[in-house]
């Protein structure tokens, strides 16, 4: 497994990059996904319904809480960048939707999939996803200018959601995908998806790494209160055991540990880089 490239890249850099990575959600080949999920064992087809609708919230949430950072830009640059980020997780949504229209087979809106994605997610992932996040991107919106509050979204944003969460579910869903051959298309758009995430995740590293320099007070305070508030609800929503009612995650072959490690290990490096270890925020 391929390790993340960190791009600690300036905005300007990921912009160009955004540039030479587009690609289309709509021509990704799901012809043979098609053909396997007809003939998909149950406890697959559960595994891989409850992934889907996981990202398929996310994405969701991702691309309509987001555009009170691109209201908060510091440079033209900034602006430039996180334009392109919000049309990546609107692309997103948008694959994981087709995904759904056409291998699922059940055509419908794009809301109409999230409302029924919904259903089947954790409470600890509503915690994040529908109150922190939420709170967090409307603060953001009243107050363009408060560091503090911009250092809180990207915080939540792209290093717990993108960077934790994100690329945890992607390691792990792909590996056994990839491990049993199944679905190539949909790991095909997911890996172009990954592609994407670990620009936005730069930009965070990035952002959080400057803030930290410019107000050493200010910012680790609040990367660290940021932490505090989310890491229970993460550690829950990463722990296979969290759903008695869910599908059975022991099916993909990997213990509660190697996961959490696999977790607290990217993030414990990336605030290593931001200049915020991790063994400071308790
Ligand atoms: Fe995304
Ligand atoms: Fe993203």
């Amino acid at each position: 497994m391929a390790e993340l490239e960190i791009q600690l890249n300036d905005p300007q850099t990921l912009y160009r990059r955004w540039e030479d990575s587009q690609w289309n959600p709509f021509t990704v080949d799901l012809g043979r996904d098609q053909e396997q999920w007809a003939e998909m064992r149950e406890g697959d087809r559960g595994l891989i319904y409850w992934v889907l609708s996981s990202l398929m919230v996310a994405e969701e949430r991702i691309t309509t809480k987001f555009s009170g950072l691109v209201g908060a830009h510091g440079s033209e640059e900034e602006a430039s960048f996180l334009a392109t980020q919000q049309v990546d997780e609107a692309r997103h949504m948008q694959f994981y939707a087709r995904f759904q229209d056409e291998v699922i087979a059940d055509p419908a809106t794009v809301a109409a999939h999230v409302e029924r994605s919904r259903a089947q997610v954790s409470p600890a992932f509503r915690q994040i996803f529908d109150v922190e996040l939420v709170s967090a991107h409307e603060r953001l919106v009243a107050n363009p200018d408060d560091l503090a509050s911009k250092v809180r979204f990207v915080t939540l944003y792209h290093l717990i959601l993108e960077g934790t969460l994100g690329l945890t579910t992607f390691r792990f869903v792909t590996d056994y995908l990839k491990e049993h051959r199944m679905l190539p298309g949909f790991v095909d758009g997911y890996s172009k998806i990954h592609h994407d995430e670990t620009r936005h995740i730069g930009y965070g590293v990035w952002f959080l790494r400057e803030a930290v320099k410019e107000s050493p007070g200010v910012a680790p305070d609040s990367i660290r209160e940021m932490l505090r508030t989310l890491l229970p609800s993460v550690a829950e929503s990463l722990s296979p055991s969290s759903e008695p009612d869910g599908p059975d995650l022991d099916a993909l072959g990997v213990s509660g540990e190697e996961i959490r490690d696999f977790a607290l290990g990217g993030l414990t490096r990336r605030l290593e880089i931001v200049g915020v270890p991790l063994e400071t925020v308790f």
